[in-house]
């Protein structure tokens, strides 16, 4: 799957800074399917044409945001390293931004009276939006886009330090079904009852204290504008943090399908 996901991103050209890379997105959605009620997977289901999937579908977000460039500030805040959580009118006027979409469009999403191609939107956009969230770069921001503006050199090649986390540190780790089954085997009924709590502006603020604490509080001290050295200690520490983080995303992507059909 990773060798079709590469061959295909590498045909549509460079994919910079688009939340986690196609595997990231489709793990949360996988683990999310895994956890849906009987009811929450009829109303997916019948939201989609037939033969359609939703983890295939799980970065569509990012595809459509090429064309419609009004949608990017949705899929990321930047929250202020330093400052001490996300603020509503500092990071998020006019409700332009991840922590406004995910409820908007689960309003949408919950709306039966809505029209059907609405609905099935809203439905893509709450699948890639709880990933896009839990990417901790998509809820942090060092006055450099995110990690856009932050070049890297992870074990010889060069990056950005937003992209390691959206997709270099993930292809570091065990391949795409050993990593499904160990998040998946992970998530214990407790964890689905805790992380399932919460709002999504929570959510973002611990997106935010992980990227304080690991994404740049673990980065060697390097002089400005130089590239920033990475290799296996930096990607040890930050494969527990993605994991919690991607765990959390499907378990949260979940709870919000699953109680809209209660
Ligand atoms: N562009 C500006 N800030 C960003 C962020 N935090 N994530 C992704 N893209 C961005
Ligand atoms: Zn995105
Ligand atoms: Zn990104």
């Amino acid at each position: 799957m990773r060798k079709i996901t590469a061959l295909l991103l590498a045909m549509l050209g460079a994919h910079p800074a688009f939340g986690w890379g196609v595997e990231g997105h489709q793990l949360v959605v996988r683990i999310a399917e895994g956890l849906l009620s009987p009811a929450a997977k009829t109303d997916v289901r019948g939201a989609l044409a037939p033969g359609e999937k939703l983890e295939d579908l799980a970065s569509w977000a990012d595809e459509v945001r090429r064309t419609h460039r009004e949608m990017e500030p949705w899929h990321f805040v930047d929250v202020p390293l330093g400052s001490a959580a996300f603020d509503w009118q500092r990071d998020c006027a006019p409700d332009d931004c991840i922590v406004a979409k995910i409820p908007a469009f689960e309003k949408t999403w919950q709306d039966r009276t809505a029209n059907a191609a609405a609905r099935r939107e809203a439905l893509l956009f709450l699948a890639h939006f709880a990933g896009d969230l839990h990417q901790p770069l998509h809820c942090a921001d060092n006055h450099d886009k995110g990690g856009n503006d932050v070049a890297v050199n992870f074990l010889g090649e060069a990056t950005k330090l937003h992209t390691l986390w959206d997709s270099g540190l993930i292809n570091h780790m065990p391949e795409e079904e050993a990593l499904f089954a160990m998040l998946q085997q992970a998530i214990t009924p407790q964890r689905v009852a805790e992380w399932s709590a919460g709002t999504p502006e929570q959510w973002c603020n611990e997106s935010f204290h992980a990227a304080e604490a690991t994404v740049y509080g673990l980065l060697p001290p390097h002089a400005t504008g130089a590239p920033v050295e990475l290799g296996e200690s930096y990607a040890r520490a930050a494969q527990p943090v993605i994991e919690v983080q991607i765990e959390k995303a499907g378990v949260r992507l979940a709870a919000i399908l699953n109680r809209s059909v209660r």
